[in-house]
């Protein structure tokens, strides 16, 4: 006869696991692409980039872009980022369709619910890394103290305690890329899109600052599209997409066919 402890908790388990699922089946994407089309016209000629890229990227997924250099990663992240329009197809934000949005409500949902770091930083050269990662709080209309304290938690989680005053200027390539993660999580976007972060880093630095964004990304349920060349870092995401005759194909991980 099996002891009612036991019993009981499997049962709790079994009740827990079954929640989680549903959770996880009804959970709502973070960001939807659906049947992105894309094409550039260079006089007569036309690159048709992406040819119907769909994905459904949920909360708390790290998710890695990859694919060869003009496979069209940047191409598709600023769609994504509402910075550009497809030909066709819809990019869903959280269960909102954006794809028939003015500029105003475009602009509003990237400033609320996404952040974006990019291959080269682009902070703001005359501002220190604390008021860099205030300045996007203080737009949203947080109060200078609530926006120090936010800038100082996230630069702290991610090293950078001791560079609060440090200009760009005076960090280096590493820590101002720490910045720009820490700047694109100021407002708790839902979604982050990262074009290249680490691939201006030398590889120790890269794998640091990949780090800290995985961690950030598992902690705070965030979703994150990250293109990379780097199929190392990609692996450790939980989930690898690759840009493949401007289709998204899911690779499997090592070992699984
Ligand atoms: N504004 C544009 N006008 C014309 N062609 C463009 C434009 N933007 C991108 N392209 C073309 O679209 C293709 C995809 O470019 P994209 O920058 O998205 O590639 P990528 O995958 O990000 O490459 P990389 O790994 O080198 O960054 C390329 O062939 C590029 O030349
Ligand atoms: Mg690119």
């Amino acid at each position: 006869m099996t002891d009612p402890r036991v019993s009981a908790i499997a049962e709790e388990l079994l009740t827990a696991r079954k929640h989680a699922r549903e959770v996880a089946t009804h959970q709502q994407p973070a960001l939807r692409l659906d049947g992105l089309v894309r094409a550039f016209h260079q006089g007569t000629r036309r690159i048709d980039v992406l040819k119907g890229a769909s994905v459904d990227i949920l909360p708390g997924q790290a998710v890695a872009l990859v694919g060869p250099s003009g496979a069209g990663k940047s191409t598709l992240l600023h769609i994504a980022g509402l910075l550009e329009t497809p030909d066709s197809g819809h990019v869903i934000v959280n269960g909102r369709d954006c794809s028939g949005m003015g500029d105003a409500d475009r602009t509003r949902v990237r400033r609320v619910e996404m952040g974006f770091v990019y291959q080269f930083h682009q902070l703001l050269p005359e501002f220190s890394a604390l008021e860099n990662v205030m300045i996007p709080q203080l737009i949203r209309g947080r109060s200078k103290a609530q926006a120090a304290d936010r800038a100082r938690e996230l630069l702290g989680t991610l090293g950078l305690s001791e560079r609060l005053e440090h200009r760009p200027a005076q960090l280096s390539g590493g820590e101002q890329q720490r910045t720009a993660i820490a700047r694109a999580l100021a407002n708790s976007p839902r979604l982050i899109l990262a074009d290249e972060p680490t691939g201006n880093l030398d590889p120790y630095t890269a794998e640091h600052v990949f780090e800290a964004l995985l961690h950030l990304i598992h902690t705070t349920g965030v979703a994150a599209l990250i293109a990379t060349h780097n199929m190392d870092l990609a692996r450790r995401m939980d989930r690898v997409l690759r840009l493949e005759a401007g289709a998204l194909v899911e690779v499997q991980p090592l070992g699984v066919t």
